[in-house]
């Protein structure tokens, strides 16, 4: 069984603002019936969600969320655990899908074309912008289950209007467990069905395109590589370098809200193979 598994440190780029489209990205997008897109916490940074690896500020800044997110740390303190989530999700609540969830959705309704979204996020920002997401690798938020008897319950995060240090988790409706987040942590088995469909997807592509990733966190991280080696065309979007470039047959480095937009406004009004 496949488990997360990561090392820490990354750094988020700064978007770049660049509108125009590299022809090979957009004849490959253009011809494309089948395509794949993996996106990570890139992509929902311009919606002003931190991602994982950025600098923790106010209270939580003397955490490292690389520690609080694993099994040990909610044995440890479930009710630390719970207020850093329900912070998280206050802020993904408040959050709005940007110009580049928008646009996945846009390609994902034309016709002609059948458009998976791969996600290791656990925002529900893709489904706000109007996409079906085929695979959320890395669990939901908002998918909230009992930690003992692992059915889900009617629990839900509490509103906060401001980070606290510790909340009690609800306790499950069946059993009375402390409810967790439905995420996977460091060192626990991914949801197996979502990730083998993510490769499935990926392998019978004629594009994959790996956006807002720093591509470290495995298994996910394979997934371009995979696709690679089976000869779909990998295509990054990302500001930054990343552990995914050198996989990627064409690199783009811009932002996610800037250069998805002006890729599929660029598709044309005919469909692959139309
Ligand atoms: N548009 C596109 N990419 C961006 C943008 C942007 N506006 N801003 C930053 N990025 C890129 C960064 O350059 C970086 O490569 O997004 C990437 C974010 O990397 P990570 O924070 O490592 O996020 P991700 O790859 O999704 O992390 C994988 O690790 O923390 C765990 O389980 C968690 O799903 C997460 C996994």
């Amino acid at each position: 069984m496949t488990s997360l598994v990561g090392p820490g440190g990354t750094a988020d780029g700064t978007p770049s603002g660049a509108v125009e489209v590299p022809p090979r990205i957009l004849e490959l997008a253009r011809e494309a019936a089948r395509v794949c897109v993996l996106t990570g916490a890139g992509i929902s940074a311009e919606s002003g969600i931190p991602t994982f690896r950025d600098a923790q500020v106010g209270l939580w800044e003397r955490f490292d969320p690389l520690e609080l997110a694993t099994p040990g740390a909610w044995a440890a303190d479930p009710a630390q655990v719970w207020a850093w989530y329900a912070w998280r999700a206050t802020l993904v609540r408040r959050a709005q899908p940007n110009p580049g969830h928008l646009a996945l959705a846009g390609w994902q309704a034309r016709p002609g074309v059948r458009l998976g979204i791969v996600t290791q996020n656990v925002d529900d920002l893709h489904e706000r912008a109007g996409s079906e997401v085929l695979a959320h690798v890395h669990g939901s938020l908002f998918a909230l289950r009992c930690s003992v008897c692992g059915r889900p319950g009617g629990a839900v995060y509490p509103e906060l209007d401001e980070p606290v240090a510790r909340v009690d988790p609800p306790p499950c409706d069946t059993c009375g467990g402390p409810v967790r987040p439905g995420v996977v942590w460091f060192g626990e088995a991914l949801p197996e069905d979502g990730f083998l469909a993510a490769v499935d997807v990926a392998r019978e592509a004629d594009l994959l395109l790996v956006v807002g990733t720093s591509g470290l966190v495995h298994p996910a991280a394979t997934i371009p590589h995979l696709a690679g080696v089976g000869g779909v065309p990998v295509v990054e979007v990302n500001p930054a370098p990343t552990a995914v470039t050198e996989a990627a047959d064409e690199v783009w480095r811009a932002t996610a809200a800037a250069a998805l937009p002006a890729l599929v406004a660029r598709l044309g009004d005919v469909g692959p193979r139309g």
